[in-house]
């Protein structure tokens, strides 16, 4: 199987720019696009920023940390894409914005059978598929934030992604990576985010009618049941954006009332409150 070390990834906020991390901390070359100058330079100091995390948790020398950032290549260039063998799509939750994004990553990367996935939380594999004239080299790569802590890359196939293509993403999470891969049918949401989402919500729910303050909903899921982080603290981690859309395509998806976003959600949304890396969400974050 041919491996895939000329890695390209669309997107440097928190997942794209964790991806590239790992991705390079691998070993792969990484060529990573923003969308212009600024993006892209905020984007390269979001990986510094981690790998200094890294260095200072002792999980990472010094010099291998330079030579990380050293393979990861950060730019508002699309064509920069085009040699390579895999491209991570990690832009915005939003399905206009990443059909878009498909439809020019079909239009740039040369090889014919490289491998073109998605970091979608939420959106079906499909959709992005069908933006390309290669929908059998499409498939979903989902990540989990913090990308270099997590484990887990969840695997979606759609109706047409092929069984190479399939082989040859998963080689790359597990082989390249030293992720453990999990496989789910293309439905909005996966398998983590069909569960996790209506969990969030009802937290934020349980809050917005006065049942429990923040600090009680997440303390008695970190004491009460052992999570690392409570439901309003991990939405917060996640984006409340991201949070709200991926419920949004869920709904979209199931009609079900457990997916739909409670006014709360859509209002902090609206004001910008979008979690940690606003500076404020459901907590206060000093900057
Ligand atoms: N690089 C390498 N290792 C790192 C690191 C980095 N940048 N940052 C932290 N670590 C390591 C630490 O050294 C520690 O390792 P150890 O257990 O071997 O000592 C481990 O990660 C955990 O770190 P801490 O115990 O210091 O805890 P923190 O408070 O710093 O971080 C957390 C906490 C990792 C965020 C933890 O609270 C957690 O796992 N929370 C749950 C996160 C979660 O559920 N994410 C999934 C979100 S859903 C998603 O992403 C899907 C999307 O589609 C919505």
């Amino acid at each position: 199987m041919q491996q895939l070390d000329r890695v390209g990834v669309v997107g440097c906020g928190l997942m794209g720019a964790g991806i590239a991390e790992v991705a390079a901390r691998a070993g792969a070359e990484v060529v990573v696009v923003e969308a212009d100058e600024a993006a892209a330079k905020a984007g390269r100091a979001r990986v510094e920023r981690s790998l200094a995390t890294a260095v200072a948790r002792k999980k990472l020398a010094d010099d291998e940390a330079t030579a990380v950032l050293g393979r990861i290549q950060v730019g508002p260039d699309m064509d920069a894409l085009a040699d390579r063998q895999l491209v991570v799509e990690a832009v915005p939750e939003v399905e206009t914005i990443k059909v878009e994004t498909f439809r020019r990553l079909d239009d740039v990367v040369d090889a014919p059978d490289a491998v073109l996935a998605s970091n979608t939380s939420s959106i079906p594999i499909m959709k992005l598929a069908m933006a390309t004239r290669r929908p059998e080299q499409v498939v979903g790569l989902h990540f989990f934030n913090p990308v270099p802590v997590l484990p887990l890359v969840e695997l979606v196939t759609s109706l047409l992604t092929g069984d190479e293509t399939a082989r040859r993403a998963e080689g790359f999470a597990t082989d390249v990576l030293d992720k453990r891969v999990i496989r789910s049918q293309d439905r909005a949401g996966f398998i983590v985010n069909a569960l996790l989402i209506p969990y969030l919500l009802s937290a934020i729910r349980m809050m917005e009618s006065g049942f429990a303050t923040a600090e009680d909903i997440d303390t008695g899921m970190v004491q009460g049941c052992a999570h690392p982080m409570g439901p309003l603290a991990l939405a917060d981690l996640i984006g409340l954006d991201t949070t709200m859309a991926v419920a949004e395509s869920l709904y979209e998806e199931f009609k079900e009332p457990l997916y739909a976003a409670p006014p709360l959600l859509s209002r902090m949304v609206d004001a910008g409150l979008l979690g940690r890396k606003a500076g404020r969400g459901f907590y206060d974050y000093a900057r």
